[in-house]
Order: structure tokens, then C-alpha cells, then sequence
């Protein structure tokens, strides 16, 4: 008697409040995929790599990270990309036209659109290279000006756009103010997409809300973007740097230098937070985590503090 009048309770209820609780709904368990990219000298045991302090920063704001590697097949990605809450596609040196890298963030990209579309909220990021990766996908063509940026912190020059954006809502005043007059924003590229650019390329025109540019005293850049319709994301800078890497002396370390790394890793992890994909297995998800390798002390010869390799 109990059981019968439940059922159909329950699956009116169901229809009634699935749309609305799913909005609510929090995953507080987020793990987000961070791309490797080809080393440029390859040995049988060095094929690959991933920077730690883009696994520091993610996992400083509450996530789990797993690498991507790259050259795996598509199958192989669509798995992951069912399993994992989100992806960050770090800076670095390879090509965004024909890499590994290229190959996997395009997969991603277009899984994640898709997704986006039928309402799956999955958030991309890209720093830097990644930033310029997006720029390139969305557009579907060269973007690139080169700029005299290779390695330098800038405050931010907000546009009008940045009160109403999702990345910035949240930062406190005082880190706003000290972003727009400080040089807290670190620089480390030879390729930037030009203001100019972007105003006559209705693709990345009408996809990216421009948030901050910066000039090299030539060229008005784009630092900060966020897409109108999908959780994508991307800096020119680095804002993962400012807490973990130590080997230039123009990465910013002030107390608001470092607010602004977890500012902008707490904000993408809780764009991660309102994905719900999961691992199959307890078993598969733990394979899958960084945590299976160790990262390696590269001070001494490399930009990077630690890096993993693969
Ligand atoms: C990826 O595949 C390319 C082309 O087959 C190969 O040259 C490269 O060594 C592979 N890299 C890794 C890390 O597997
Ligand atoms: C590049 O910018 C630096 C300052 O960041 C400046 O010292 C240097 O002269 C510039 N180089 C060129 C070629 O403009
Ligand atoms: C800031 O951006 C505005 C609008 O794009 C531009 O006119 C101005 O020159 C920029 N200022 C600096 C310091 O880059
Ligand atoms: C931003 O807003 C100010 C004040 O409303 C306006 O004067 C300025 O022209 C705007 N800048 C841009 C680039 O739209
Ligand atoms: C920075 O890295 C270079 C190698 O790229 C190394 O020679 C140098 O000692 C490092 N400097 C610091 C301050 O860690």
C-alpha cells in the first residue's frame, strides 16, 4: 500500500524538480584534467611533461588534478572526458597548429562545446600557450601578432566589461585595484592576439568577452578573455606563477600577487564543482590522478621548480 501511493510521488517530484536541482547541486569532489605537452628533447623516458605548478594551483582551491596525456586515441578522450569535471591547458612551447597538444585540446574543445551545449557544464581554461590554443580553435585560423613580452609582469588594464564578468565578480576590491596598478600579471610570450584582431574577427569577436588588455607599447594585447555562452577561459598570463615558480625575478610574490593566484584558481575549481562527471570505479579514478607520479626538482635547469615527466 505504502510502496504504491510512493512510486508515483517520486517520479513526479522527479520530473517536477530535475532541472532545478541540478542547478543547485554541487560537486565537491571536482577533478580537472591538465594537458602535458612534448618536451623538446625527448628521451625513451622523457616524452612528455606538466609543469607542478599547474597542479599546485588547482589543487591549492580544492580539486584533484589528472594528467592528459597526449597521443592517445579519441576513444581514449571521450573516457576521460565523461570522467573528469573540467581541463586547463598550460603555457609552453609546442605548436597550437600540429602537436600533441593541438591535437588533444581541439578533441577537448569540441567535446566540451557540445557538452556545453546540451547542457553539461564542463569549464576549459588556457594559460598562456592554452590561452592562444583557444584562440586559434575558436577561430579557426592564425590569430597571432608577435609582441616584446617575453618576460614581463604588467598590471592588468581593465575594460568595461570586467564588473560584469563571471572571473572577476567575486574578487575583493582592494585585489582589483591592486591588479589594475600593480604588476602582479606575469608575461612570458612572444605571440599575443591583438586587440585589433579580435575587433575585425567576427568568430573570436562574438565568442570572447574581452576583460583585461595590456600593451607592449606597440601592440594593445588581450590578457584576460571569457567566452559569452560557455564556461571558457583563458589568460596570457600566468597565474599560476606568482605562488610556485621562483626562478625570474620579475615573477610577481607581493601578498596580492599570490591572492591573485588562488583568486583565479578558486574561481575556475568552482566552475569545476558544477560538473558531474565521474569515473566509472573507484579503482579508475585512482589510477588515473596525478598522484601516481612524482614530480621532479628542475631548478637548476629549467624556468620550472618541478615538473612531472611522462
Ligand atoms: C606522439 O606521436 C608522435 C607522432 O606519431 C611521435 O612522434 C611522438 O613521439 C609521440 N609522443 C608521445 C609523447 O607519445
Ligand atoms: C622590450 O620591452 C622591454 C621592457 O619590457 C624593453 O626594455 C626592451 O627595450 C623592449 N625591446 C624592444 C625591441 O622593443
Ligand atoms: C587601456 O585600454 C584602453 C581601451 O582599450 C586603451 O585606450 C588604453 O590605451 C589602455 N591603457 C593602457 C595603459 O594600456
Ligand atoms: C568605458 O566606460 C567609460 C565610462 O562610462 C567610457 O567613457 C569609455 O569610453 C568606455 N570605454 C570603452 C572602451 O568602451
Ligand atoms: C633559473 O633557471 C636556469 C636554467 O634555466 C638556472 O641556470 C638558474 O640558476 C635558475 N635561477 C634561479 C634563481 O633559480
Amino acid at each position: 500500500m505504502f510502496a504504491k501511493i510512493m512510486i508515483p510521488v517520486v517520479l513526479f517530484s522527479c520530473l517536477l524538480f530535475t532541472p532545478l536541482q541540478s542547478e543547485a547541486r554541487i560537486n565537491d569532489r571536482p577533478i580537472i584534467g591538465v594537458l602535458a605537452q612534448e618536451v623538446r628533447y625527448p628521451t625513451p623516458d622523457r616524452t612528455a611533461y606538466i609543469a607542478a605548478s599547474y597542479v599546485k594551483y588547482l589543487e591549492s582551491a580544492g580539486a584533484r588534478v589528472v594528467p592528459v596525456m597526449i597521443n592517445q586515441t579519441v576513444e581514449e578522450y571521450k573516457t576521460l572526458f565523461n570522467s573528469i569535471n573540467g581541463i586547463l591547458y598550460p603555457g609552453g612551447g609546442v605548436s597550437i597548429i600540429a602537436s600533441g597538444y593541438q591535437r588533444a585540446a581541439q578533441i577537448f574543445y569540441d567535446l566540451a562545446i557540445e557538452a556545453n551545449k546540451r547542457g553539461d557544464y564542463f569549464p576549459v581554461w588556457g594559460t598562456c600557450l592554452g590561452f592562444e590554443q583557444l584562440a586559434y580553435l575558436t577561430s579557426k585560423k592564425s590569430v597571432l601578432s608577435p609582441t616584446n613580452t617575453t618576460g614581463v609582469a604588467l598590471p592588468l588594464n581593465f575594460t568595461n566589461e570586467t564588473k560584469d564578468s563571471r572571473i572577476f565578480k567575486d574578487f575583493p576590491p582592494e585585489l582589483m585595484d591592486d591588479l589594475s596598478t600593480q604588476p602582479l600579471t606575469e608575461n612570458s610570450h612572444k605571440w599575443s592576439v591583438a586587440v585589433e584582431t579580435l575587433n575585425t574577427d567576427e568568430e573570436l569577436k562574438n565568442f570572447y568577452k574581452v576583460l583585461s588588455t595590456n600593451t607592449d607599447g606597440n601592440i594593445e594585447f588581450i590578457s584576460t578573455m571569457e567566452a559569452y555562452d560557455y564556461p571558457i577561459y583563458g589568460t596570457q598570463w600566468h597565474p599560476e606563477k606568482n605562488a610556485f615558480e621562483w626562478n625570474k625575478s620579475y615573477y610577481p610574490h607581493s601578498r596580492s600577487a599570490v591572492r591573485t593566484t588562488f583568486f583565479m584558481a578558486e574561481f575556475f575549481v568552482n566552475e569545476a564543482r558544477k560538473n558531474f562527471h565521474a569515473f566509472e570505479t573507484q579503482e579508475g579514478e585512482r589510477d588515473a590522478l596525478i598522484y601516481n607520479y612524482s614530480p621532479v626538482y628542475t631548478g637548476a635547469m629549467s624556468t620550472f621548480e618541478q615538473i612531472y615527466y611522462f
